[in-house]
């Protein structure tokens, strides 16, 4: 197997100067990361993500690993690495179709590839981004990364199957800025990424499946099938290292989890919610308590007169 580093997926940087001896060190994997964040062709990205995550399983059967977790990498100004096309656009601006349709199914269809190929792209921010964590970390998030590239391919060949290609319809930009937003403390990403973006595709994948099967689309109905077991993991990991992270630093995993929502002005949570992957992806009943109340409060918001509440 050819190993993956930067020079050999056609981006930037060069090999490290140890500061100490002189000697050129090995980039490490996590820099192998960013150079496939930074690839554009989501084939491209796909495939690095592949033979990078391959290359770590095999690395890992000797007992090897080169995640360089000490290292601190710079951004640079070109994130993420994606195609001119899709046009990003406000999210309000998007058009929703029925599902009985052909056409409305591709839009659908077109929609979770945007999500996938985004995914591909947050999971390898999580490897690249924040370091001096144990390698199980860095583990993880590649394997993520490798799920999701998975998932992006079935979408694809599905739309390739309906006569389309991902960059043919518009698509709005909301979980890059999630990713951007928190890009200054792991704590926030794992709680904001992973247990609120990822976790809310928990919720709609049933939903949607139910209608593509109404439809008679049994083929993508299965891709959703798929996505959803993997989903499930994903948001799992994402709780693991939530709680790894708050403990590492003294905090309440609820308390601090209010805490971060406020701040960074999560999305609201509304209902119905996938109970049984939650809690099969790590979600305490606490949790789901607190998710099912602010649902109630705000129902009862919107149902009141003029948006206030009934006394
Ligand atoms: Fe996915
Ligand atoms: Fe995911």
């Amino acid at each position: 197997m050819s190993p993956v580093f930067p020079e050999a997926i056609g981006a930037a940087p060069q090999p490290s100067i140890d500061s100490t001896d002189g000697t050129q060190s090995r980039p490490g994997w996590r820099a192998a990361a960013l150079c496939a964040l930074r690839e554009r062709d989501p084939l491209a990205k796909a495939d690095a993500v592949g033979t990078l995550h391959a290359e770590v399983l095999d690395a890992a059967s000797r007992g090897a690993a080169y995640w360089d977790a000490a290292r601190t990498l710079v951004a640079p100004a070109d994130l993420p690495g994606r195609p001119a096309r899709p046009e990003l656009v406000e999210p309000r601006s998007l058009q929703r179709r029925s599902m009985s349709t052909p056409q409305g199914r591709v839009v659908l269809l077109h929609a979770l590839a945007h999500i996938e190929f985004n995914a591909i792209n947050l999971a390898l921010d999580a490897v690249w981004r924040f370091a001096n964590l144990p390698d199980a970390f860095y583990a993880d998030w590649l394997r993520v990364a490798a799920e999701e590239a998975y998932h992006f391919s079935l979408l694809r060949q599905r739309l390739a199957d309906y006569g389309h290609v991902y960059g043919d319809f518009p698509a709005h930009n909301g979980l890059w800025e999630m990713c951007e937003r928190t890009s200054g403390d792991v704590l926030a990403r794992m709680a904001l990424v992973p247990r609120v973006l990822e976790a809310r595709g928990l919720d709609a994948s049933p939903p949607i499946r139910a209608r593509l099967k109404q439809a008679g689309d049994d083929e993508s109905a299965a891709i959703l099938d798929i996505i959803l077991r993997d989903e499930v993991g994903h948001v799992r990991i994402g709780n693991h290292w939530f709680r790894y992270l708050c403990d590492a630093r003294g905090l309440d995993p609820h308390a601090a989890w209010l805490t971060l929502a406020a701040q960074y002005n999560a999305p609201r949570m509304r209902g119905p919610f996938n109970f049984e992957a939650r809690r099969s992806a790590g979600f305490d009943q606490a949790e789901l308590d607190t998710l099912a109340a602010q649902d109630a409060a705000a129902a009862s918001e919107s149902a009141a007169p003029n948006g206030t509440e009934e006394k």
